[in-house]
């Protein structure tokens, strides 16, 4: 399975898929949380805010499919249990506060979990220029870690930072 590829990527492929399946399962659970968040986000301000979680949500959602798709690709299996996702997670939770109106304190943490995701990123990113080189890998990676630096910046601006 994927012979051609795993030869290619070379005998540190194993360790590659493991840290595409971690970044897989932060996708899954800030999917989760965004959406949730965007449900419960009250005050005169949780439209804009709602629309905003939804369509970096789906972002996210996105990329956990392009992460699937290249472990899959590299004969690996996306994680299929969610103790497991919950488990190899690098940002297992993203808190969503209490009052449903302190839209502040939510926004905070979702920037946090956004510089958490630039942060997995980038270290993948010098594992597949150091270690493992994979120029397909290295793409993927490259084109999500640019959509994370976004999704950085338009929370900065619902913050007003
Ligand atoms: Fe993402
Ligand atoms: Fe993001």
């Amino acid at each position: 399975m994927a012979e051609k590829t795993r030869e290619l990527v070379g005998e540190r492929v194993d360790d590659l898929i493991e840290l595409l399946n971690k970044a897989y399962a932060d996708e899954l659970i800030a999917y989760f949380y965004y959406k949730t968040a965007a449900m419960l986000v009250k005050g005169i301000h949780a439209n804009t805010i709602a629309d905003q979680l939804i369509e970096i949500a789906n972002e996210e959602l996105e990329h956990s499919e392009e992460l699937a798709e290249r472990i899959i690709q590299l004969g690996g299996e996306p994680l299929d249990d969610w103790d497991a996702i919950t488990k190899n997670a690098n940002y297992p939770k993203i808190n969503i506060p209490e009052d449903r109106g302190d839209y502040v304190a939510l926004l905070k943490s979702v920037h946090e979990a956004e510089k958490g995701a630039i942060d997995v990123y980038a270290q993948l990113i010098k594992f597949l220029q150091t270690e493992v080189k994979d120029p397909n890998t290295f793409h993927v990676v490259r084109h999500i870690i640019g959509e994370e630096m976004h999704h950085e910046e338009e929370i900065e601006t619902l913050l007003g930072y």
